[in-house]
């Protein structure tokens, strides 16, 4: 038990997991897909999502990694070898190593693109920004050796902290970028308040309207749930074998499940009512929204271009913080065997990702023509890993811990009042797994 890994104190697992949810999922594609879902619905349902089968789920996570404490495939052997489940159990772990790989691939892609706006200056004096804006974006999307140079050094500095380890690398990295983030966040979102057009942006992401609700739009708002909390891949579950022994799991998972949510509504706010008070501008302009949108409204504006370089440092360090989550359930499964050290493990997963990286990079360009069910290599991707792999896994966590594990190792390990426990349990059992099935179906049949 020697080498087991342990964070101090309570706010470093906080962090790290708030760090792991709070992304590219939060910044970019959070206001993408409320733009192009028809704006509250989207967000309401998504809300019950997290609520109803994002906390269960998230919880169960932690409580397996933090008891095994060890890779979630491990972890899950431990769980299923102690109390005489089926020894198969530890796939479930499998599947959610495979799909963070899967998810960092293009992730490191988008992320790459935000790093490299951070040295994007608009020349001066343009006449049409807008003009300016899609044709940049155009010519950086169509170029695969441009995407590729940033897709590189994003991949690399992931790969970086994750082969220091988790103390040295996670654990610290988190402690200095997550403050900034909030701090910047909160400062573009007052900025973007404060100039553009709030009561059109409350009115769209708060005011019912479900004309726009599709069975389709249910289950991107599921994916969308899952994807930002970082659940039913293992990334949180490897991070609760790091979890500090006291740690109590529900109030925990109650704060990063609040930290996400608010950066997702904030992000909101700091993105649409500049777009809104702009009429060239496009709400539902989807992926390119931030890229091509946001430079434009920051043009026009007071300290525009300074606002616009803080906003993506922000989205760059988010991205950080949660990509290097999608890399660590593989890499501290390979560490287990004791064959390979952390640093080439690390490097030979960033190359495979890297060349995976590259099927992405080509959807934009040269590959963009060969589509699969309608879907580009990028497109199927998403949907493979947001809407089916995660989904499944999260189904899975919900069946293993909802169904199988016997409520007295249960209550054990979760530490929660009696009404707490039997609210958990009730959700965990019917609610998420109900839900993810019947959102599956209903959206796919
Ligand atoms: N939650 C991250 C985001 O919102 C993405 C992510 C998904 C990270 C799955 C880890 C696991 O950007």
């Amino acid at each position: 038990m020697s080498d087991i890994k342990i964070w101090k104190g309570n706010s470093t697992f906080i962090l790290a997991a708030a760090g792991s949810a709070v992304g590219l999922g939060n910044i970019w594609k959070f206001p993408y897909m409320v733009g192009s879902n028809g704006g509250s619905a989207f967000v309401i349902v998504y809300l019950i999502c997290i609520l109803v089968i994002g906390l269960p789920v998230m919880a169960s996570e932690i409580l397996i990694g933090k008891y095994g404490r060890k890779s979630p495939i491990n972890s899950l052997k431990k769980l299923s070898k102690d109390l005489n489940l089926n020894k198969n159990w530890y796939f479930l772990g499998v599947l959610g190593a495979i799909a963070g790989l899967l998810i960092l691939s293009y992730y490191s892609v988008f992320a790459g693109m935000a790093f490299s706006y951070i040295f994007k200056i608009f020349p001066s004096g343009l006449e049409n920004p807008s003009n300016y804006s899609s044709n940049y974006f155009g010519s950086l999307s169509s170029s695969p050796v441009i995407l590729i140079f940033w897709h590189s050094i994003f991949l690399f500095f992931t790969c970086l902290i994750v082969g220091f380890g988790v103390v040295k690398g996670i654990g610290r990295s988190v402690n200095i970028l997550m403050p900034f983030l909030f701090i910047f966040l909160l400062a573009v979102s007052a900025y973007s308040a404060y100039v553009g057009d709030l009561k059109s942006t409350l009115n769209f992401l708060f005011f019912p309207n479900f004309s726009a609700l599709t069975p389709e739009v249910i289950l991107s708002a599921m994916g969308q749930a899952f994807f930002s909390l970082s659940i039913g891949m293992g990334a949180i579950m490897a991070y609760g074998a790091y979890m500090p022994e006291k740690q109590v799991i529900g109030k925990t998972v109650l704060t990063i499940i609040f930290l996400d949510t608010f950066v997702a509504i904030a992000a909101g706010i700091a993105i649409f009512p500049i777009v809104f008070s702009n009429e060239y501008l496009e709400i539902s302009a989807g992926p390119g929204l931030i890229f091509e949108t946001l430079p434009v409204a920051f043009y026009s504006l007071p300290f525009g271009e300074l606002f616009s370089i803080i906003f993506f440092i922000l989205i760059s360090i988010a991205a950080l913080s949660s990509s290097i989550s999608l890399l660590e359930p593989f890499t501290a499964w390979i560490e287990e065997r004791k064959i390979i050290k952390r640093k080439i493990i690390v490097l030979l997963l960033g190359l495979s990702t890297w060349i995976l990286g590259l099927g992405s990079i080509f959807s934009f360009n040269i590959w963009s023509e060969i589509t699969f069910l309608g879907l580009n290599f990028l497109e199927l991707l998403d949907y493979l890993t947001n809407n089916i792999m995660l989904p499944l896994g999260g189904f899975l966590v919900a069946i293993l811990v909802g169904w199988l594990i016997s409520e007295d190792f249960l209550q054990k390990n979760i530490k929660m009042n009696h009404l707490q426990f039997s609210v958990f349990k009730f959700f965990l059992k019917y609610v998420s797994a109900g839900s993810i099935v019947l959102i599956f179906f209903y959206s796919v049949l």
